[in-house]
């Protein structure tokens, strides 16, 4: 066939098929069999084959094609992807009806506000250049994201191309990565069968669907799209966003069709609660509702504080409770050997997750709430915080309840637990417990530390059980005919570990440092630490005062620190690591802008536009320190609304007071020099 008519015919197709595609997964009103689908995708993927050179950017082969990536590279979006302000009571909401008031006071429009869903999920962004997609990356942390473009086009409601007849040069679309509730639970149900991890709930198997360094298992994954906001546009220009977000629908997109625009706050606090009514009932996890102002003159007019716009509020649902029994109550051993009480419940449904267990979290939690075997509980769940009790129904006791005693030996090991002084926990002694091995080496293995694809719980029990490995380090000699001996293990899934293994030989040096599960070390500390002091090694030999010297260093961590790189143990596991061929990376120490360092703050009362956490953020991001009890070495203090005594300390010892306009025109101050 001469050239020309094969490219018209490729044309033909492509054009067809995404047509059909958006019937059928944006309209959900599919035109033609799934048949007749697969008849023109096979005869689009045979010419293709014969002809790459006129293979389609958005031809709908695209959307598995790629290959899988090393690493994922990071982009910067031109705009920030901001996060949002939140409000947890209608009091708080009309607070901010009166901010947008009073900011906008004078102003010759009235203020409309668009409202709709708070989706949880993954927030993404996708770069579309003359109708084109050619970036997608997450949010990251609002100012870099990671670019996971073959992973987004193998999202069915996302277009390749937008359908648009004379699109815009530029234009970045935002929204939200999701997972029905009914394909999360086909998923896992489909999950156990195979023994692999199950998913804890709908967004994390979305974000984890998404990081996948593979686009053929994201595309095997059911993932959805909703569009709420636009980054970039050239070519185009709105004057409100509710008009914006139509016109990303006409393009092809799927926004929620519960959005409404109201210039009354009454009615948005009705449509808050028809949401938070629905809850139950729609199809995605949602938390809240998001409430924007609707004009794009207005919301410049307002601007933003550091890290959130002060023209829109998450209004959050309260977290989901049910009732239900109290079958049993047993412990369970954390990598640190901290012995937790759980309790085993009658299997209930808490915003669309099945709940099996709840935290009791320790013995004085326990008896406060005299939780007891047999009691009607009532259960809580908060986003993917782990659910937890929250009190027994004492009316609906029988007196058959019984109370629960911690044991005094290590459930897995038999060796005594302790209760130390001044600690809640009781802790097993023994550093060989294999609970405590098995937890540290799935610490070590998980997604936030050396991330070694595909090596879940299950099959680190099985390798800790049959005695293939005690530490970390011992993953790195393994040899594929050990894993060959674990259940379930053909070669190619034997030669996947193997391979996932060894791809964890490098890990960024924030990875590792978190992965070793050094005590009071999470993440984010782990990031600090990594940052400042370059490589491990440096780490490792910083002693108590050095690392006291950095902000979010206290004396417990400090001290945890130092022990754990004492311990002789730790230090030839180190070493075993090295010898089985891991990358000690090292890193750039960062130069960070702290102007503030030297000065002290302390907090009270409560911000309008800042949570604790997000104003202690932002001063010791700037190398201030943030310390809770007001004295005569405090510099400042911050004081928002209902403060405690630590006001009336500050202005006995006369310390500089700032209220919030002052902290936030301090703060800007600094950013803008940044
Ligand atoms: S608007 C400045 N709209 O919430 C505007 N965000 O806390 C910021 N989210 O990272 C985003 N549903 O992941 C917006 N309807 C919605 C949303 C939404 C969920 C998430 C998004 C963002 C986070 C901000």
């Amino acid at each position: 066939m001469p050239d020309d008519k094969v490219k018209k015919e490729i044309d033909k197709l492509v054009e067809e098929i995404n047509q059909h595609n958006y019937r059928y997964y944006v309209l959900d009103d599919p035109e033609i069999s799934d048949a007749e689908y697969d008849r023109l995708f096979d005869r689009l993927a045979e010419l293709e084959k014969k002809h790459p050179e006129l293979k389609r950017p958005d031809s709908p082969t695209q959307r598995v094609g790629a290959e899988p990536a090393e690493k994922f590279n990071s982009v910067k979006h031109s705009v920030p992807m901001l996060s949002l302000g939140k409000c947890n009571t209608e009091e708080e909401f009309d607070d901010f009806v009166r901010r947008c008031n009073d900011e906008l006071a004078g102003d010759a429009d009235k203020i409309e506000y668009h409202v709709e869903p708070k989706f949880d999920g993954l927030a993404v962004e996708l770069v579309y250049k003359n109708g084109i997609l050619e970036i997608g990356s997450t949010r990251g942390n609002g100012v870099t994201g990671e670019e996971i473009t073959e992973n987004l086009k193998t999202v069915r409601t996302i277009p390749l191309k937008l359908r648009a007849e004379k699109p815009p040069k530029l234009l970045e679309v935002r929204g939200e990565v999701i997972m029905h509730k009914d394909d999360f639970e086909k998923m896992n149900k489909k999950r156990e069968e195979e023994a692999l991890d199950l998913f804890a709930n709908p967004r994390n198997a979305a974000a984890g669907s998404l990081r996948q360094l593979d686009p053929k298992i994201t595309a095997s994954r059911p993932l959805r799209f909703f569009a709420y906001g636009i980054g970039l546009i050239e070519g185009e220009s709105f004057e409100k966003l509710g008009d914006a977000l139509e016109y990303v629908e006409e393009c092809g997109f799927i926004i929620s069709d519960e959005s409404e625009i109201n210039d009354d706050p009454e009615n948005i606090k009705k449509k808050y609660y028809a949401l938070l009514d629905q809850r139950t009932d729609v199809q995605y996890d949602m938390d809240g509702a998001v409430i924007k102002v609707n004009s794009f003159r207005q919301q410049s007019k307002m601007g933003e504080l550091s890290r959130s716009p002060r023209w829109a509020t998450a209004w959050k649902f309260p977290p989901a409770e049910e009732t239900t029994k109290v079958e049993d109550i047993f412990v369970q051993v954390g990598r640190t050997g901290i012995i937790t009480p759980v309790a085993a419940l009658k299997p209930v449904r808490v915003s669309g997750v099945e709940v099996r267990r709840a935290s009791l979290h320790n013995e004085d939690e326990l008896r406060k709430k005299d939780i007891r075997i047999g009691d009607t509980v009532v259960i809580r769940r908060a986003g993917d915080v782990i659910p937890e009790v929250v009190k027994a129904v004492k009316s609906k006791r029988s007196g058959d309840e019984k109370e629960f005693e911690m044991p005094d030996k290590c459930p897995v090991c038999g060796q005594p637990a302790t209760r130390l002084e001044g600690e809640a926990y009781y802790r097993c002694t023994n550093i060989a417990c294999p609970a405590q091995v098995k937890e540290r080496i799935i610490h070590f293995a998980s997604k936030s530390g050396v991330d070694i694809d595909g090596l879940g719980d299950k099959l680190i029990e099985q390798m800790v059980e049959k005695d293939l490995i005690n530490t970390p380090a011992d993953l790195y000699s393994l040899k594929k005919y050990d894993v060959l001996k674990l259940e379930r293990m053909a070669d190619k899934s034997a030669q996947n570990i193997i391979d996932a293994i060894d791809a964890s030989r490098k890990p960024e040096l924030r990875q590792l440092i978190h992965a070793l599960g050094i005590r009071n070390v999470g993440e984010h500390l782990a990031d600090v630490l990594a940052s400042y002091f370059g490589s491990l090694e440096n780490l490792m030999q910083a002693d108590y005062d050095e690392l006291s010297e950095i902000n979010e260093v206290g004396p417990t961590i400090a001290d945890s620190i130092v022990n754990f790189f004492k311990n002789d143990q730790n230090k030839k596991m180190i070493e075993r690591l090295k010898e089985g061929g891991m990358k000690f990376p090292t890193v750039e120490k960062k130069q960070a802008f702290t102007p503030l360092e030297g000065q002290t703050f302390v907090l009270t009362g409560s911000l309008s536009n800042y949570s604790r956490r997000q104003a202690k953020e932002a001063l010791e991001k700037l190398g201030a320190k943030v310390t809770s009890s007001v004295s005569k070495k405090t510099d400042h203090v911050v004081v928002g609304a209902d403060p405690g005594s630590k006001y009336d300390k500050a202005r006995k010892l006369d310390i500089d007071i700032m209220d919030e306009n002052k902290f936030e025109e301090f703060l800007k101050k600094y950013e803008r020099k940044q």
